[in-house]
């Protein structure tokens, strides 16, 4: 074994083994609005589902690396504390990714990725009609983790109404996992697709 000392290790270099690492990580497709209604939307892979009652989903805008600033989508649920996690799938994925380029702040990465905002039922931010899964929340707490490069804020949020396409279900109305084809981020620039599923049963 390799072992290493976070501590010694650079900050890009722990981002890099950790992400090789611990994967695959679904992708949230999150939009939110600023205070003057300027929608944001960008995917985060950190990120998941962290319980069922209440409903409640975690993901982490970082600091970035770069210069230490913070991204759009912190800012913005800072201001107004709702948002929409979009599930990615894999026929949008290309456009998620494009959504992902660094865009000035109150650039709309909607048009600029060619993707089509539905309005929401009890949250703000539009919701992305290409998502399989749409899932309005409202903002409960964010925990900043650090306060250097690359430090995590975790945004803890709660479901309030969820979007599911109706091809996720079979003729009875049961959740059929195979037709959802999601997508989920590896290390450096690598994805998966959930195209090789096996089924194992729960222990008695
Ligand atoms: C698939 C994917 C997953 C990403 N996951 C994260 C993440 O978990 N945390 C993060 O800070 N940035 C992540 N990024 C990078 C952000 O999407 C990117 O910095 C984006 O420009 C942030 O936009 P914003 O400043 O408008 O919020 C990811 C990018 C891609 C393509």
């Amino acid at each position: 074994m390799k072992s290493f000392k976070a501590s010694e290790l650079s900050v890009a270099q722990v981002h890099n083994y950790l992400q090789h690492a611990v994967a695959p990580r679904p992708i949230a497709l999150v939009s939110t609005i600023d205070r003057d209604g300027k929608v944001n939307l960008s995917p985060f892979s950190f990120f998941n589902l962290f319980s069922a009652n209440p409903p409640v989903v975690i993901f982490s805008p970082s600091r970035r690396v770069r210069d230490n600033t913070t991204k759009h989508t912190l800012d913005n649920l800072y201001e107004v504390r709702e948002c929409v996690v979009n599930m990615v799938d894999y026929a949008m994925v290309t456009k998620v990714n494009q959504t992902s380029a660094e865009y000035a702040k109150g650039i709309n990465e909607f048009n600029e990725a060619g993707l089509t905002p539905v309005p929401s039922v009890v949250v703000r931010p539009p919701r992305v009609a290409e998502s399989p899964v749409q899932l309005e929340c409202r903002v409960k707490h964010i925990m900043p983790l650090g306060t250097g490069p690359g430090a995590g804020n975790l945004v803890i949020a709660e479901v309030e109404q969820l979007h599911f396409n109706e091809k996720l279900f079979d003729d009875d109305g049961k959740v059929v996992q195979q037709n959802f084809d999601l997508v989920a981020r590896m290390g450096a620039d690598w994805y998966c697709r959930t195209t090789d599923l096996f089924e194992l049963k729960k222990p008695i």
